[in-house]
């Protein structure tokens, strides 16, 4: 009886739930827990938006999901009149992690406020001209990071983890930008920071989709998963600490007098105190180094993986002067004249989107969508990488075709709807590519990130060659390791094989 009053509480509604499309659940108690709470959860989303198109629903225990991909529904749920708000309960999670009081940083605040402030005072750190003075420091980051690898490569180490090498430079870029501190990680010393955040955000993945992980971590301390988390979440607190000095040691006058707006002197002009500073020092810090890498890393599998697309990028190179030993150095003004590496780029960002799991919003008020009606408090939820590579919204959507992006406009998307039950069309490439999100939440870092993306590949490029390591198996066996680890990741690493340009 008390089971069955359980069943009718979960399944009864007064809008259109019933009637949304959606795979079957495998348990009335659970829902689709088992299929999301796994490190591929990403892949499960995107297979059930190809076989129910570009809105269906997903049951996670007690909440109710609807999973959006059609992009003329996506604008309505995260850029139309400024988005919906972010279904913050869910971001909760973190909150432990950017500061020893739970206080949230401007990426989860539940504060509109407080998101207000942090989004307008550091906002200028990122803009075009402030970007542009960054360029000094990546490239001196990157030609000694290059430097390392020819190095390993002469000593016979010539097989290298990429994700790794490319979260060394991010990490020495972010270091002194945002927080006037050299990390040194880029010389392959030892850094605390790969011993931490990578295991962290894995974590903090699987809490995402499962509320019961963190009560058993607090009622049985002493498992070992456990403890190190907490050790993990210690550590990061110091280094916290460690950075938030280096920001409040910044000289605000000086900076005043010299028109300094880089991302260490925003964040020092923030009105708050110690407390409610940390928490956006470390969601910097956590948005802006892994995923940045890991967006390198795969571009770079995607280069190595198709000698005719090397050989392009290659050719782009020498038209330009920046191939082999005798290339000269890279500039600013370069990265926008490599039309082609810059597709490459884009249709790796769209394949392998590392904000894969997106976006989760929240109806505010009752709400038409698609054709449904919606109960205020539902969940709406933007997997990006059902939006960026569903067959509704893409021609050869799971191809890596980075010659999509030199044909005109109208070829770029499917001209239909092609879902069974796909509710719109894609109505631009422009609303369809969204793989930092869009609307007032989107990713305020992204122009410091193809910045860096395009330094870093055509750096990689002009010194080496690039070959898949054997020992990452197949293209299928490449996708079943991906991982969701808060990024998009490959298991094993993105392993390359380098060989010295003569
Ligand atoms: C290729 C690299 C990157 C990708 C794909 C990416 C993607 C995204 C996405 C999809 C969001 C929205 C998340 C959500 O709605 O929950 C986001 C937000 C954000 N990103 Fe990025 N990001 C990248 C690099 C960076 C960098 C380099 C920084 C800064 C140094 C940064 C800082 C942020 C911050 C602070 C937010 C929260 C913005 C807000 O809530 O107003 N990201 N990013």
């Amino acid at each position: 009886m008390a089971l069955s009053a359980v069943w009718l509480l979960m399944n009864w509604s007064t809008d259109d739930w019933a009637t949304l499309p959606g795979p079957p659940q495998g348990s009335w108690l659970t829902g689709h827990l088992p299929q999301l709470n796994t490190p591929q959860v990403h892949r499960f989303c995107q297979d059930c938006a190809q076989k129910y198109g570009g809105m269906f629903k997903l049951r996670l225990v007690h909440m109710r999901l609807v999973v959006v991909s059609d992009p003329l529904l996506v604008q309505t749920v995260i850029s139309r009149g400024g988005g919906l708000p972010k279904a913050f309960r869910l971001y909760n999670t973190v909150d432990e992690l950017f500061s020893p009081k739970s206080i949230r940083a401007f990426f989860n605040t539940h504060s509109y406020d407080d998101w207000k402030v942090v989004r307008k005072v550091t906002a200028p750190a990122f803009s075009p001209a402030n970007v542009r003075k960054a360029f000094p420091v990546l490239l001196r980051v990157t030609n000694e990071l290059c430097d390392v690898l020819a190095g390993k490569v002469v000593a016979g180490q010539d097989v290298v983890e990429m994700s790794e090498a490319a979260m060394r430079v991010t990490l020495d870029v972010l270091g002194p930008t945002a927080y006037g501190y050299d990390f040194k990680a880029r010389t392959y010393a030892y850094c605390e920071m790969f011993e931490i955040i990578p295991p962290l955000l894995g974590e903090f993945t699987l809490r995402s989709t499962n509320p019961l992980r963190p009560l058993v971590h607090r009622c049985l301390p002493f498992l070992p998963a456990a403890r190190k988390y907490r050790q993990r979440v210690q550590a990061c607190h110091r280094w916290w600490e460690v950075l938030a000095k280096s920001v409040r040691a910044v000289d605000l006058d000086k900076a005043a007098a010299e028109g300094d707006t880089s991302l260490r002197v925003c964040l020092a002009q923030l009105p708050f105190d110690d407390d409610h500073l940390i928490p956006n020092i470390a969601a910097y810090l956590i948005a802006g180094f892994e995923t940045t890498a890991h967006s390198i890393a795969w571009t770079l599998y995607e280069i190595a993986s198709h000698p005719a697309v090397q050989q392009r990028v290659e050719a782009e190179l020498a038209a330009a002067g920046l191939l082999g030993p005798a290339a000269r150095q890279l500039e600013f003004g370069d990265l926008a004249a490599l039309p082609f590496l810059n597709c490459v780029l884009k249709e790796s960002m769209r394949l392998h989107p590392v904000a894969s799991t997106g976006t989760i919003r929240v109806a505010d008020k009752e709400m038409n969508l698609g054709g449904y009606r919606l109960a205020c408090g539902t969940l709406l939820w933007v997997p990006f990488i059902t939006m960026l590579t569903s067959n509704h919204n893409w021609e050869r959507g799971e191809d890596f075709w980075p010659e999509r992006w030199e044909m005109d406009v109208p070829r770029l998307v499917a001209a239909s709807a092609s879902g069974p039950t796909a509710v719109g069309n894609a109505a631009s490439p422009a609303k369809t590519y969204l793989p930092f999100s869009d609307g007032p939440r989107n990713c305020i870092g992204q122009n410091l990130a193809l910045m860096e993306a395009r330094a870093v590949l055509a750096s990689m490029v002009s010194r080496f060659t690039l070959e898949v390591a054997p020992e990452m198996g197949s293209r299928e066996d490449v996708r079943a390791d991906e991982v969701m680890k808060l990024t998009l990741q490959c298991g094993k690493g993105i392993r390359l094989k380098l060989k010295l340009r003569q």
